[in-house]
């Protein structure tokens, strides 16, 4: 209700400080005395328990990664009502990403362009963040490579950081999909994809046995794909056994914001330009794996029935980032209330 007045102040901020005011208000909700008042506002109702990925959700929507890069408010987040939280990209080593500014609003098109390029501040960090929050549901942790580390080497980071992060997580995210590191995307192909998540597998493999623990490994995807590299992605997962993939990240095409203020911005695309063109990703997706492997869809979700869209299309969970942005956390309330 009263979220288009608070829009209005965040909105005549920079992006990127709005972003840390609210990472910074929503951390004070860690605060066990807080947190209950916040909870009691938002009044978020449970919604459909699912179970995907071996996992219990209380709801299938969740917090997309980016959000929260640093694991810094998960409580403040929980409270929204969000069935699952994931956090990151997070990379071995803190990084400052890319120079600012680095995240526009394309206002009109309810759209955002970000080049942020993982600034985070490593793993360890995260970690303890991580075993900081009371937060009791599922928490995906999305990792990435540090910008430093050559292409060719970028597979030691993928390890180090499932390392790291296996015993903390509900379930990891190896994001191969931003557009704002140098050569990331290049992984989605061929031999190196394939290289990538046998490695990954097997560390999954000698994981499990170690923490005696099974914790299921997503796929974060493009929407930038062609129907041909779709399917011959689809099949390396198949092949490697994936436990899930998120489909998808931000675009690099411009065609449905051409001409508007921000557009020429170098970065990756999100929220309701995005919309359509993930929906067909999941769709094309869904048709190759035959639910062999969960689908989690991304991409401009801002209502309730284009999520039911993503759904339909073979979804099995959502996640949104852009469309809380724009319309508040009621846009996560009437979700939870209304996807099964
Ligand atoms: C400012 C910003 C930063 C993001 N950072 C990450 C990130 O670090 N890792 C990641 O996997 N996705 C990242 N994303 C992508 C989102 O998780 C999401 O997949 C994408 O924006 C599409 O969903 P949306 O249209 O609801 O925003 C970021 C998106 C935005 C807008």
């Amino acid at each position: 209700m009263f979220y288009p007045l608070i829009r209005k102040a965040i909105f005549a901020l920079q992006p990127e400080t709005a972003h840390n005011l609210a990472i910074s208000a929503l951390h004070f909700a860690n605060n066990p005395l807080i947190n209950p008042v916040l909870k009691t506002l938002l009044a978020c109702p449970n919604g459909t328990a699912k179970k995907v990925m071996g996992l219990n959700f209380k709801n299938p929507i969740g917090l997309a990664a980016g959000v929260d890069k640093d694991g810094e408010a998960i409580d403040g987040f929980a409270a929204m009502g969000f069935g699952f939280i994931e956090v990151g990209t997070v990379t071995p080593l803190a990084q400052d990403g890319n120079a600012k500014p680095r995240q526009f609003r394309l206002v009109e098109a309810e759209g955002i362009i970000n080049r942020n390029g993982f600034n985070n501040k490593g793993i360890d960090n995260l970690i303890e963040n991580v075993k900081n929050a009371k937060y009791d549901g599922i928490l995906g942790i999305n990792i990435g490579k540090n910008k430093i580390t050559p292409i060719e080497k970028g597979k030691d980071d993928y390890i180090f950081c499932l390392n790291k992060a296996y015993n903390y997580a509900d379930y990891i995210t190896v994001n191969i999909s931003s557009p704002n590191t140098p050569d990331l995307r290049q992984l989605q192909y061929g031999e190196a994809l394939d290289d990538l998540l046998q490695s990954i597998k097997a560390r999954q493999a000698i994981l499990a046995e170690q923490y005696n623990k099974y914790v299921p490994i997503a796929v974060k995807i493009a929407p930038d794909l062609s129907e041909e590299e779709l399917v011959q992605l689809a099949d390396t997962l198949r092949r490697n056994k994936m436990d899930g993939v998120i489909a998808t990240n931000t675009t690099i095409s411009r065609e449905n914001v051409a001409g508007l203020a921000n557009a020429h911005e170098i970065g990756g695309l999100s929220g309701k330009p995005l919309q359509h063109k993930s929906t067909e990703i999941i769709r094309c997706l869904h048709q190759e794996l035959k639910g062999e492997i969960p689908i989690i869809g991304s991409g401009g979700i801002d209502g309730v029935q284009n999520a039911q869209e993503k759904m339909d299309a073979g979804a099995q969970l959502l996640q949104v980032y852009s469309g809380l942005i724009y319309h508040g956390p009621a846009l996560v309330k009437n979700l939870v209330a209304a996807i099964k």
